[in-house]
């Protein structure tokens, strides 16, 4: 388990380029087993969850193939991830090992297509994560109104389909909303269904918006991603297709925050403010100044962080994701912050680690009031899931000292080359590599 050092104190400075977004390549990855002929996905991220995710398709019959990054002569830009190429080459199996799966997620998103491409889907039940519980009875029941009947089984759902899923029309809502992957692979596994399907209360998000996209290349026929309401006529089969993956909005704002909370000034190169839209508008409520040109953000800050209110939503709303790096900005502001969390109510695990390095937040439920102080000191942090650890980073950043976060491999999970990206710019991160 690799650690990282960061000695706190240097205004970032310079571009940063943002790679294409996680939680868009996870489930389009896993959406390739609906094709036939082979995908091109360009700005595919390195990650370990991008690499947990073509290891489970592999085991399903898929050959996977990157290609060698591309230079980029006269561009002072690090060279281009090369595309990855997937095809399926053999349809008989049809399980998720719970090893795969406990390490990731977003396995479940095979789920969806497994059952429609192949009929019959064995994918190991995900257990609760450091966010919360996290049920998939969305995805079931999606699915269940298309046809599949389903079993649990010794920790793992059985999913199966006599003759061919039929479309209807349907509301995928739960108690705390739309759920993103749950449309995404109900809306996977109804391009291949009989007659059309219309899912009402659909996640908006910009990678549910993604994944229709190649969909659509591939032949389906899909209208109102995007919107709540998604219309999918029902197509006999998919063919490959070439992509390119949206820019990651979340390593994108949590890049926005890093310029802010060093007083700094960054060019983000292959963003998309629109996906940020919520979280500009807060951002500008503290004082940081985000400018636009076409695909590039120029962010700087005042040295005054005001304090705001923010509660978590989906999309338009500000993400959950970028909840923890936020409170780390507001624990440096003026005056009080409240931050409600309502897509994952248990989402704070953060706020300990925040507190130990001098911040003062006091949580209350699903809110946590964040009282600003003048300085954050470095301490030995443990990151405990994604985004919690990356808010320890950009405290680490700003910290007065040095700060040690252990267990960097939840970042690792979510932000490529995260401390080549930070010290590119003037930070002070260095990565301690586990001995042995
Ligand atoms: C996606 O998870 C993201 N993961 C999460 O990103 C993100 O936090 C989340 O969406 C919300 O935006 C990926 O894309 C890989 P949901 P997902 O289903 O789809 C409840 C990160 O840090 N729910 O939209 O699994 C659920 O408990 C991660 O990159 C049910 O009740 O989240 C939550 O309260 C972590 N039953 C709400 O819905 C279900 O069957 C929204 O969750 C499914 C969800």
């Amino acid at each position: 388990m690799d650690s990282f050092l960061i000695r706190g104190g240097t205004r970032l400075k310079g571009k940063i380029e943002i790679s294409g977004s996680k939680n868009s390549a996870l489930p389009i990855v896993a959406a390739c087993l609906l094709a036939e002929g082979k995908t091109t996905l360009n700005g595919v991220p390195r990650l370990s969850d991008v690499d947990s995710m073509t290891k489970l398709i592999g085991e399903l019959g898929c050959h996977v193939y990157r290609h060698e990054p591309a230079g980029r002569p006269g561009n002072d830009l690090p060279p281009l991830n090369g595309p990855l190429d997937i095809e399926v080459t053999d349809e008989k199996l049809c399980e998720a090992r719970y090893d795969i799966v406990k390490t990731m997620r977003a396995s479940i998103c095979v789920l969806g297509p497994l059952l429609a491409k192949r009929g019959r889907a064995i994918v190991s039940i995900p257990g609760g994560c450091a966010i919360g519980d996290r049920p998939v009875d969305l995805h079931v029941r999606g699915l269940q109104k298309l046809g599949a009947e389903f079993r649990t089984e010794n920790g793992n759902i059985i999913g199966e389909v006599h003759g061919r899923l039929k479309g209807c029309r349907m509301y995928l809502g739960g108690a705390q909303g739309p759920t993103v992957l749950g449309t995404i692979n109900v809306m996977c596994a109804a391009a291949l269904a009989e007659g059309e399907t219309v899912l009402v209360g659909a996640a908006c998000e910009p990678e549910v918006v993604d994944c229709a996209e190649l969909l659509i290349k591939m032949g389906a026929q899909i209208k109102g991603h995007g919107t709540p309401e998604i219309r999918i006529e029902g197509v006999d089969k998919l063919h490959g297709a070439e992509h390119r993956i949206i820019p990651d909005r979340i390593e994108c704002g949590t890049f926005i925050i890093a310029a802010a909370i060093t007083n700094g000034e960054l060019e983000l190169k292959n963003c998309n403010l629109d996906h940020l839209i919520a979280v500009a508008d807060r951002l500008d409520e503290v004082g940081v100044k985000i400018e636009r040109q076409n695909g590039t953000a120029f962010v700087s800050s005042s040295r005054r962080l005001n304090n705001v209110e923010m509660t978590t939503q989906p999309f338009p709303g500000f993400p959950t994701d970028l909840q923890a790096q936020l409170m780390a900005l507001l624990c440096l502001g003026d005056g009080i912050s409240v931050i409600t969390e309502r897509i994952f109510p248990d989402r704070f695990l953060h706020v300990g680690e925040l507190n130990r390095m001098g911040a003062r937040v006091r949580k209350e439920g699903p809110t946590a009031i964040i009282q600003g102080v003048k300085e954050l000191q470095g301490a030995s942090v443990m990151a405990s899931d994604l985004r919690a650890s990356a808010a320890l980073v950009l405290a680490g950043l700003v910290a007065r000292g040095t700060t040690k976060i252990d267990r960097v491999y939840h970042i690792d999970r979510g932000y490529e080359k995260i401390e080549q990206k930070l010290m590119a710019v003037g930070a002070d991160i260095e990565r301690i590599k586990e001995k042995g």
